[in-house]
């Protein structure tokens, strides 16, 4: 259920947002990254796109991915405590699967706690499906990893699943979707 009211734009994230971005990791996440991951990832990663969702003068969400191949890999997504269960994670994950196909890959992969019933709704709600589990992934408390994956994300079911999520949408700078049809065709 979306329940957005305000105002939302998404855009790449720069090296001014950091800081924000870092207070919301902190207190979202019990491992956050080490304090300069955000910055090596803007400056030296190439393969690296990270995204920052606006509303109300703040950072709410924020997301970022790997592109290597065929595969985006979601590195990290987190909405700011106090805009959780609003539908904005919805729209950071949408984001991220958009980047996904102008980045020209095929498939998107992440990985998530078995205890993240949020999250892995969410996922599934784009049709992503648990494929894999990294035992004791997690350095805190020795969780396994879940991995999931899309289909090939230009299979017809998939791709219009994302469309109908995506069209809901209304966010300034989402960018373009991707053509109902295959690549190329
Ligand atoms: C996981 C996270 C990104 C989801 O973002 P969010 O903005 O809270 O989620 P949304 O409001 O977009 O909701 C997504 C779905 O989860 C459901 N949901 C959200 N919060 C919920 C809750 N507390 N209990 C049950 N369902 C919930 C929503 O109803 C929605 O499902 P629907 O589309 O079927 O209605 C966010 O909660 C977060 O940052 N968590 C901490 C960091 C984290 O775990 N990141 C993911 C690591 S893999």
């Amino acid at each position: 259920m979306i329940l957005i009211s305000q105002r939302l734009r998404l855009e790449s994230m720069q090296v001014a947002d950091i800081p924000e971005v870092r207070a919301i990791e902190l207190d979202v996440f019990p491992t956050p990254w080490p304090g300069n991951a955000y910055h090596r990832e803007l400056t030296g990663n190439r393969s690296a796109h990270y995204l920052c969702l606006w509303s109300d003068g703040q950072v709410s969400a924020y997301g970022g991915l790997w592109a290597v191949g065929e595969e985006a890999h979601v590195t990290t997504i987190g909405v700011r405590r106090s805009e959780q269960g609003k539908g904005l994670g919805k729209v950071m994950f949408a984001a991220l699967v958009n980047r996904a196909y102008w980045l020209s890959t095929n498939f998107v992969s992440l990985e998530v706690r078995p205890s993240n019933d949020v999250a892995i709704h969410l996922y599934e709600t784009f049709g992503f499906k648990i494929l894999g589990r990294r035992r004791g992934y997690y350095t805190d408390n020795g969780e396994d990893a879940l991995v999931m994956w899309s289909d090939l994300i230009h299979a017809p079911a998939f791709k219009a699943r994302f469309l109908r999520l995506a069209e809901a949408l209304q966010v300034d700078g989402f960018g373009a979707l991707p053509d109902p049809g295959w690549p190329g065709s």
